[in-house]
């Protein structure tokens, strides 16, 4: 009986990483299929997934808290000291000179939202219901005619979700922006394995179950589809990182991307943007400071001792919570991916995976979490930065997630905040918002990015003198 039917040298290697029913499975295939498993196992470093199996499987403890762990020095809103028209003129700068482009990573499952299909075709605003996608593309046609530059967009899918983006795209004629100054690109995957026995598990006969690198595969992927190269070439030095699904991200804010470019504490690697936790325990990554070095440390890493310290005034003394946006230098990334010393770690969720069975091909479909997925995080870059600053950014200018399908972080949520902001520039232009006796924006206000990306931008346009109680306004 033939007892192999895959490379030798495929054999011996998952014979040494404990993997031996794969081998067994090969056996059930058909040659079409067996050549696509094939294919896909030469395609992993087996030897490295057995390491990270042994490492964050069964026997997985996570490391001990640092022993020294302060909270991380901001830029604070209400700080005097520091000359924000300065930096902002540096920042204005860069854009307006080519140097920064953005960055969007929309490669996740978004399996909290259940939406079927890439988050960033999800309807978002609060009135005219545009995608996500099309928002960040007005924002960027805004941006272009306010600097009269060229900008840049790279963005991050997985193999799950390229093909459904990019049609996205095509099908509505890019939203306004040339088809040349878009960079898809595809991030890595990562076998998922079971929880008690560490096998791989398949998703399919001669398919592994994968799942998308974490938005930390960006690093790699920048520098493997060749788009860092590409924007080297043209000229760009930063990015101006942030989530496919935060509709308020301000994608090129100059005053932060003139601090992290110039500030005398920034080496103007990877800067972050934070804002003032709304409670201890509201589940964001804090930013800290470990042996002088800026980390960001999970909410649930970090011991609630600290999380809820406060300091002499009786505020959060570790109140910094992560937003995911960031400035991220071109020149760091080559050294993170370059570099093994710089390898990122992986953060391991243990969640529920369909299988079939490698020999009897039957499905099994869990009640319980019962695999290991894992994924590297974006954030853990900056720790490897020289000096990385972090700089406070108001919570409804700039954070209103779209996570969760109903209550915190949802679309209802988003849509309220979006409508508060917007109220909020109608305001600060002379316009009169009506708002109920709870202070809540009475209507439903919907700013397009092609109109303004920031507050400033709407004083130059011919606005209604006030908004009707119970209305309906797209400005
Ligand atoms: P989340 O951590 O919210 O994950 O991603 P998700 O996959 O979108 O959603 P859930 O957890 O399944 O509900 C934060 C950002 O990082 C991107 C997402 O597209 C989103 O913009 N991301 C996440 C990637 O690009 N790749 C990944 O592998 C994971």
């Amino acid at each position: 009986m033939n007892t192999t039917v895959l490379p030798h040298i495929l054999v011996e290697s998952l014979e040494s990483i404990g993997q031996s029913h794969l081998i067994e499975h090969a056996l059930t295939l058909d040659a079409p299929v067996l050549a696509g498993f094939i294919e896909q196992l030469e395609g992993f470093d087996l030897a490295a997934i057995g390491e990270y199996i042994n490492r964050y499987g069964k026997g997985y403890a996570s490391a001990p808290p640092a022993a020294s762990i302060e909270p991380a020095r901001c830029y604070t809103l209400g700080d005097q000291t520091w000359d924000r028209a300065k930096y902002r003129g540096i920042g204005q700068q860069l854009i307006r000179d080519g140097k920064v482009a953005c960055f969007t990573v929309a490669g996740g499952q978004g399996s909290r939202l259940g939406y079927d299909g890439p988050k960033g075709c999800f309807p978002t605003s609060c009135v005219q219901n545009k995608p996500l996608f099309q928002l960040f593309a007005e924002s960027i046609r805004k941006s272009e005619e306010k600097y009269e530059t060229r900008i840049l967009w790279a963005i991050m899918t997985s193999p799950l979700n390229h093909a459904a983006t990019i049609s996205f795209f095509e099908d509505n004629g890019y939203f306004g922006l040339d088809a040349e100054q878009l960079m898809f690109f595809e991030q890595g995957v990562m076998p998922s394995f079971d929880l008690e026995s560490g096998r791989l598990l398949l998703a399919e006969p001669g398919v592994l179950c994968t799942n998308p690198d974490g938005h930390g595969g960006a690093y790699r992927a920048l520098k493997e589809s060749g788009a860092l190269d590409a924007m080297l070439s043209a000229g760009v030095e930063h990015l101006s990182y942030f989530q496919i699904d935060n509709p308020h991200a301000m994608i090129l804010d100059p005053v932060f991307l003139g601090l992290h470019r110039s500030a005398d504490d920034s080496s103007g690697e990877m800067s972050s943007k934070m804002v003032a936790k709304a409670s201890w325990d509201e589940k964001v990554g804090v930013f800290c400071s470990i042996e002088g070095r800026t980390e960001i440390i999970e909410y649930s890493d970090l011991p609630e001792g600290l999380a809820k310290q406060t300091d002499d005034a009786g505020a959060l003394a570790f109140n910094a919570g992560s937003i995911a946006i960031h400035a991220i230098s071109l020149a760091f990334i080559e050294k993170i991916v370059s570099d093994p010393r710089y390898a990122l770690p992986f953060h391991r969720a243990i969640k529920k995976v369909g299988s079939v069975d490698p020999v009897s091909g039957e499905s099994c479909t869990p009640s319980e979490p019962n695999a290991i997925k894992l994924e590297r995080f974006v954030f853990d870059g900056i720790k490897l930065a020289e000096q990385s600053i972090v700089v406070e950014t108001d919570r409804v200018e700039e954070f209103a997630p779209v996570k969760n399908a109903t209550g915190a972080d949802s679309i209802e949520s988003s849509k309220l905040l979006q409508t508060e902001r917007g109220a909020r520039w109608l305001t600060e232009a002379g316009v009169d918002v009506p708002r109920d006796d709870d202070g809540r924006v009475d209507a439903m206000i919907e700013i397009s990015p092609l109109s303004a990306v920031e507050a400033s931008d709407l004083a130059l346009m011919d606005l209604p003198d006030s908004i009707a109680a119970g209305s309906t306004v797209v400005i």
